[in-house]
């Protein structure tokens, strides 16, 4: 037995295949690219990076085809530290695929296909490990999978984490009032609650069932919550940083946060840590560890 506790994410992984350009011209065009990369993203799969660069154990879940991208996002996954044991290869299935134009300027041109072919029975999930973990993180992009796992956490008494990303409203309006934390956002939580101001969709998510806590991410903002007997929302500022790729810092900011859960912080101590760790992702790009986390924290 470890004492660092273990965080199931469960979701979505992407074969992000970046290209750095000189410039993106009008079509026809050939553009020749100076620099690529392949890597592992998606929300969950980000957030369980997050987690083991952040002192956790990680388990990903989730499903891949068996085309060209699925083997490589298991190894990318695996060379991270995460469990891939529940990461399936789906006959006959399309990996979800980026293509990522990256210009000198660092302005991103996204191309992404969500997968096909990937089914959506989750009986195949390993829904007895749950008990072992200390929280379960969930994207939006497999419902029936994180209504599978957070039925199982919830017996089990395991915290379980949304991202509450841009989805159909009636996907989120389905998964929020099955978890402990639902936290948005911001396009996400105006397609949970469309029209309210962020403090009404707050309201709304912890009315919808027997969820502690909801909180939406604003970016440089920082993020706003919500829990059952505060009066008003409450805002944990961004810590300042000059920002140079902001993608992924929402995912990183629900791996730490999911973490912050199972290793039992409370809620304001949760929300800097997993504050802090997104604002080092914005900074760098790139996943920060523990020891960044803690230097910016003190
Ligand atoms: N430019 C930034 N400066 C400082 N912190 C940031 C910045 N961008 C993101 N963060 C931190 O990461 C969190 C999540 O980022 P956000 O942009 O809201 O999510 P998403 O990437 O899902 O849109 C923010 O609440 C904030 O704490
Ligand atoms: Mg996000």
């Amino acid at each position: 037995m470890s004492d660092r506790p273990l965080v199931i994410c469960l979701g979505n992984v992407v074969a992000d295949h970046t290209f750095r350009v000189e410039d993106i011209p009008q079509p026809p065009a050939k553009i020749p690219a100076r620099g690529y990369s392949i890597g592992a993203g998606g929300m969950a799969a980000n957030a369980a990076i997050a987690v083991v660069r952040l002192g956790g154990r990680a388990a990903f879940w989730g499903r891949v085809g068996d085309d060209l991208n699925g083997a490589p996002l298991a190894e990318a996954l695996e060379a991270e530290g995460v469990d891939v044991s529940g990461l399936r290869r789906v006959p006959g299935g399309r990996t979800p695929v980026g293509a990522v134009l990256v210009d000198p300027r660092g302005e991103r041109t996204i191309i992404s296909f969500r997968g096909s072919g990937l089914g959506t029975d989750p009986s195949w999930l390993p829904l007895g490990r749950i008990r072992e973990a200390g929280a379960l993180c969930c994207d939006p992009r497999w419902p029936e999978g994180v209504a599978a796992a957070a039925a199982a956490a919830r017996e089990a008494g395991v915290p379980v984490v949304l991202d509450g990303e841009r989805s159909e409203t009636r996907i989120l309006v389905d998964l929020v009032p099955r978890v402990d934390h639902a936290v948005f956002s911001v396009p996400g939580l105006a397609n949970y609650a469309p029209g309210c101001s962020p403090e009404e969709g707050l309201r709304r998510a912890l009315a919808s069932g027997p969820v502690k806590v909801a909180a939406v991410t604003q970016g440089e903002k920082g993020v706003l919550w919500l829990a059952p007997g505060m009066e008003k929302p409450r805002r944990t500022p961004a810590f300042p940083v000059e920002a140079t790729n902001t993608t992924g810092a929402g995912d990183v900011f629900h791996g730490a946060y999911a973490l912050a859960m199972a290793e039992g912080m409370d809620l304001e101590a949760a929300m800097r840590f997993a504050s802090a760790a997104g604002a080092l992702r914005a900074r760098d790009g790139a996943t920060p560890d523990r020891a960044m986390v803690e230097a910016l924290l003190h």
